[in-house]
């Protein structure tokens, strides 16, 4: 049977501990284990780091790979995602990573592939899930220091509406038995009041800061949102943005994360992307080292292509 990493929510904690600590493991140097196969980039939204440390993960491990041009492809002459799927399935394929605007559109896609030896990747479907990105996020924290998740504080910080990346970091961040989850933005951009419950929401990002170990930077969803009847701009940074004096609030051991792409003066004060509490760099490199391990995962030993 094949493996898919859809959401974080199929998995339980043993299951992602084990893979974080791999992630950790290959940034510090450990071998990669080779692998056998061809991987298909699928990407129907735009991307720089997912797709890029996708494609690196796997020649680091001996995959072939193929990017998908979606706009070449024949999905623009109507075919389906499922027929596509299926179509790369019987070329051998051992796992299409898949980025789609549309929320579960990789759990559909995994569905159309049942019993066929392809798994399926989500690397962003909509506003639903990026799973590796939060897997990424916990290498990252893991490889900064921080080591007991149950003192962990973390607050979530701007567009959590709208973001893909934030119901992941939850979800994880609830499987991980963190201290505490904080939501705060502006009324608009949190998420109704039955997703992300175990949350403590705050309407003030001041208050939200004050003791928290690490804050996600989130930018504004334009692409899924319009450009127009919500804050943004110098008006979003002044209230919403993280500045160094709303920095100071937190406790000289905190870190910044941000998935990027990075809107400066915007969700974040451009200074501070480069400052010391900034890890979005470092997340970058750690992209790599965990998609590393999600293809070990999911790939097995000896290649099902022919
Ligand atoms: N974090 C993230 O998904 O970035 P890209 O859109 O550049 O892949």
């Amino acid at each position: 049977m094949s493996r898919h990493l859809l959401d974080i929510e199929h998995f339980d904690r043993s299951e992602l501990e084990a893979i974080i600590e791999r992630g950790v493991e290959l940034s510090a140097g450990a071998a990669c284990r080779a692998r056998s196969g061809t991987v298909a980039n699928l990407f129907f939204e735009p991307s720089t780091r997912t797709r890029v440390s996708f494609e690196m993960a796997a020649r680091r491990l001996g995959l072939e790979v193929v990017n998908i041009d979606h706009s070449k492809s024949s999905t623009s002459k109507g075919e389906s995602l499922a027929d596509t799927g299926r179509t790369l399935a019987a070329m051998g394929i051992d796992a299409i990573v898949l980025r789609h605007p549309e929320d579960h559109a990789a759990a559909g896609l995994a569905a159309s592939l049942d019993g066929l030896p392809t798994g399926v990747i989500n690397a962003g479907d909509g506003q639903h899930a990026h799973p590796s990105q939060a897997l990424l996020d916990a290498v990252s924290l893991r490889i900064a220091g921080f080591d007991d998740w149950s003192r962990l504080r973390v607050a979530i910080v701007g567009d959590i509406r709208h973001s893909r990346v934030a119901r992941s970091d939850a979800a994880l961040f609830e499987r991980l038995g963190v201290s505490e989850l904080r939501l705060v933005g502006p009324a608009a951009f949190l998420p109704d009041d039955e997703e992300m419950a175990g949350a403590t929401r705050y309407a003030d990002l001041d208050r939200a800061l004050d003791g928290a170990d690490v804050v996600i930077c989130l930018r504004i969803q334009r692409e899924r949102i319009g450009s127009s009847g919500y804050p943004d701009g110098p008006s979003f940074h002044d209230e919403w943005g993280l500045t160094e004096a709303r920095l100071a609030r937190m406790p000289p051991h905190a870190r910044i994360l941000h998935p990027g792409p990075v809107n400066r003066d915007v969700e974040i004060s451009a200074a501070l992307v480069e400052a010391p509490q900034s890890l979005i760099l470092q997340q970058v490199r750690a992209g790599i080292h965990l998609r590393t391990a999600l293809f070990e995962w999911l790939i097995e030993p000896t290649s099902t292509a022919y």
